[in-house]
């Protein structure tokens, strides 16, 4: 089976955790795709303090909370979908400290997030209320982790984005256009997922044969 690994990063049970789960359930729709969630909600999450220990040491972060439990998940998963409420036009705080928190992955498992496909979801209170920068900010992190960002299919532009009135699920619901792009996500992050599988595979042979490296480049700055 191959996983899709669903971030939630609302701090409650509304719309962001709906849409998410309407995405899923429209991956899982295709034969050999399974899910999970991880949610922020009730999690103890702290800042990324610039401490550089994950470099100095390869690992992952030192600070011992929740993260931990997303650590594996998050590395072992085949393929994402991010989702998270506009808060002033941006990620959540605690959105913004996973993605920070996460940044060793690259030190630590050089190669693993390589190809992955990765999708975005937001809701927001309003209709134009900085849907575009979430998405945008969701994309980007997936970029920085050589994965490859996608929008869904058509229709979606850059991922699944919905009106919610401030109304939690029922707000979501309603927004019949913007549940439409939340299932079109769903559908092609499914479908990416096992492509991507099985064109990593296949990569991996092609690479082996040819002694190439699977492994990620170093990055450019040296530390
Ligand atoms: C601190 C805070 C900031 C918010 N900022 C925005 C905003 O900039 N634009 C917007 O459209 N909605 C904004 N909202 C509304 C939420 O994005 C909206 O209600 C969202 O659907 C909540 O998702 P949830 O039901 O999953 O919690 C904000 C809400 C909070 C609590």
């Amino acid at each position: 089976m191959a996983k899709i690994l669903g971030i939630c990063g609302s701090v409650r049970l509304g719309a962001t955790d709906y849409a998410l789960k309407e995405a899923l359930r429209e991956a899982e729709k295709i034969p050999g795709i399974e899910t999970e969630i991880w949610s922020v909600r009730g999690k103890k999450i702290s800042p990324c303090v610039h401490c550089d220990a994950c470099i100095r040491n390869n690992s992952m972060c030192i600070i011992k909370d929740d993260i931990k439990d997303l650590e594996e998940k998050f590395i072992n998963a085949d393929g994402y979908i991010i989702a998270s409420p506009v808060y002033d036009m941006s990620i959540t705080a605690q959105l913004a400290m996973v993605f920070n928190r996460l940044r060793p992955s690259y030190l630590v498992y050089p190669g693993k997030l390589k190809y992955k496909p990765g999708g975005a979801i937001t809701t927001g209170g309003t209709r134009h209320g900085g849907q575009e920068f979430v998405l945008q900010n969701i994309l980007n992190f997936y970029l920085m982790h050589e994965m490859f960002a996608l929008g869904g299919l058509g229709g979606c532009y850059n991922g699944g984005k919905i009106w919610s009135k401030d109304n939690k699920v029922q707000g979501a619901n309603d927004d019949l256009v913007g549940m439409e792009t939340v299932r079109k996500l769903g559908k092609a992050i499914g479908e990416a997922t096992i492509v991507s599988l099985e064109g990593r595979k296949r990569w991996e042979e092609i690479a082996g044969q040819s002694n190439l490296s699977i492994e990620s480049t170093s990055p450019l700055f040296d530390h």
